[in-house]
């Protein structure tokens, strides 16, 4: 069988690319086949290594602010590995239109609310800021418009009492690294119906 190949852009940490690529084994239609940051220092990099995954850095401060050279090169690298699949995991770079179109259809991204509430950044104190009961994640395809695009999977959690940024944010994380590898999965099986988790159907 020939799997879906699956390149991963990280910024930070990584834990939603690792629990991707922990996914990616067995009977699973996709392999990971490189790991790109767009910053040296990013954790996720040396995870990454230890699962035994390529890995490539494209600092986007080398590009002097043209961000359409930047993403140029980017998807020169990516190119190279033959993805089939794209997944931004915690990318925190706007990607600009070429880069969207070039990739349509194989470009998938987790945000941290439940879209289309609170786009862009700081979600869980805005969500907490607006008294909201339940917050949650969300993975789309990626389309031009920022945290657009159609819904392929969201995951519920409760805001509970005391709640901080922190806390709601630790209950969401858990629940991304449950999300994105359902939705991958099915995705890499042309599968694109929507995924629904909610907190007590973690395993
Ligand atoms: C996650 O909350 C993701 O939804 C957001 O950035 C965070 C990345 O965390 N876009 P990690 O790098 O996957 O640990």
């Amino acid at each position: 069988m020939s799997h879906a190949r699956v390149a991963l852009l990280i910024s930070g940490g990584g834990s939603n690319m690792v629990a991707l690529v922990r996914s990616m084994y067995g009977t699973h239609p996709a392999r990971p086949v490189l790991v790109v940051s767009n910053r040296a220092d990013a954790g996720g990099l040396q995870l990454a290594a230890d699962l035994g995954v390529p890995t490539a850095v494209l600092d986007h401060r080398g590009f002097g602010g043209d961000r359409a050279a930047f993403e140029v090169a980017l998807m020169d690298l990516i190119d190279a590995a033959q993805p089939d699949i794209v997944c931004l995991a915690g990318f925190m770079r706007i990607l600009g239109p070429e880069f969207v179109a070039h990739y349509a259809g194989r470009l998938l991204n987790i945000h941290p609310s439940l879209l289309p509430k609170y786009r862009g950044l700081d979600t869980h104190a805005r969500a907490l800021a607006a008294c909201e009961h339940e917050a949650g994640c969300t993975v789309h395809e990626v389309t031009a418009a920022l945290d657009e695009g159609p819904i392929l999977g969201q995951a519920r959690v409760p805001v509970l009492p005391g709640d901080t940024p922190q806390t709601l944010g630790a209950r969401v994380l858990a629940m991304e690294h449950q999300l994105y590898p359902a939705v991958l999965a099915r995705f890499a099986l042309g599968e694109r119906d929507l995924v629904r988790l909610e907190a007590g159907d973690q395993t």
